[in-house]
């Protein structure tokens, strides 16, 4: 495969094969995709690394995704929620690591409003934090109130374009999903959403639709991320999935999409070593630090029990490694835009 010609052609004139292809590049070839993807980052002007401080405000979950450990029937997790003091004390604690993004994160449950309720309007107005919220899904109404409150951003990943195969894992129609990032949208709030790479029966081909998904959905943020197998949940024996697939994947987000922010996520450290630098290598621009306290942190098990937990050095010295800077931000007198 010649990526250089590829690329003179430019990603709207490949064929449904060379993406294919390109997804299952190694070595040289890999190599070569992975410049185009940050060759386009920095023509763009996105190489300056955001990061974004997440909370995992609560485990508590209503839906039985079977490649998540949280989900609703798993009866060997205590579940948590945190309280709204301790919650704005760790955004204390990202704004004064000179942060200025909080992302709220945590199973889907209409019991986590009232917290939203009391916490969004302070983290924005008082901590001068842009909020970014992936909390699942809610009526549409729902994430008008939170855009009113202050919120900036709603994550809600497709995670597979194959609708079968969401349909079977989830018990939710896709349909669903995609109308709520469109209702997040119209909203006002900045959208994100992404896949999961490796699902059992999800073949190759069909993160080459996620791709395509990706570009036609055209978000803010986007992301790619390995499945890795958690305990107690139907999926528990399945491998984790492909670390070159999962990085070719955020490559062509990044060449497909142009200016999204895209993580590079903790499952890629969890898989390797280094995994977040090759994230950042092949194009993404976001890492996010985690301020979970450690006891709810243990309990909070999309990433399994052996997770990678990101510190504010380790997402310091990976963006250096990369040959990369943060980017600056002032909370409290100029809230970043996301
Ligand atoms: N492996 C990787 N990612 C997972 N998520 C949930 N469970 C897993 C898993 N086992 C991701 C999903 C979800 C996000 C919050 O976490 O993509 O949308």
């Amino acid at each position: 495969m010649d990526v250089r010609k590829l690329r003179d052609a430019g990603f709207q004139a490949l064929k449904r094969a060379e993406v294919l292809e390109l997804l299952q590049a190694s070595g040289p070839a890999q190599e070569e995709l992975f410049r185009w993807a940050r060759d386009v980052r920095r023509e763009e002007g996105l190489d300056d690394v955001t990061l974004r401080g997440v909370i995992e405000v609560s485990n508590v979950c209503r839906k039985s995704c079977d490649y998540c450990a949280m989900r609703a029937p798993n009866p060997h997790l205590s579940r948590y929620e945190l309280k709204p003091d301790h919650i704005l004390e760790l955004a204390g604690a990202i704004r004064q690591a000179g942060i200025g993004v909080v992302m709220l994160q945590s199973g889907e449950h209409p019991r986590h409003e009232e917290l939203l309720d009391t916490v969004i309007p302070v983290l924005r107005r008082e901590f001068g934090l842009s909020v970014v919220l992936c909390m699942g899904e809610w009526d549409v109404e729902m994430f008008g109130k939170y855009r009113r409150m202050g919120a900036d951003g709603y994550i809600l990943k497709f995670e597979t374009s194959d609708n079968v195969l969401y349909q079977r894992m989830t018990r939710n129609r896709r349909s669903r999903r995609i109308e709520s990032v469109e209702w997040a949208r119209a909203a006002g709030l900045q959208v994100g959403t992404g896949n999961m790479v490796g699902l059992p029966g999800q073949t190759l081909e069909s993160v080459v639709d996620d791709i395509y998904l990706g570009a036609e959905l055209k978000t803010d943020f986007i992301s790619s991320s390995p499945f890795i197998p958690n305990p107690n949940t139907p999926y528990e024996n399945h491998p984790s999935g492909d670390l070159g697939v999962t990085l070719n994947a955020i490559a062509l987000y990044r060449i497909a999409l142009r200016r999204p922010l895209i993580p590079s996520v903790s499952a890629l450290e969890t898989l390797k070593p280094d995994g977040q630098l090759q994230g950042l290598n092949a194009g993404a621009n976001v890492i996010t630090v985690n301020f979970t306290p450690r006891e709810a942190r243990n309990l909070y098990h999309i990433y399994s029990d052996h997770r990678f937990v990101v510190s504010l050095e380790h997402a310091q010295r990976t963006i250096e490694r990369a040959g990369l800077r943060p980017r600056k931000s002032s909370p409290g007198a100029d809230p970043v835009a996301v």
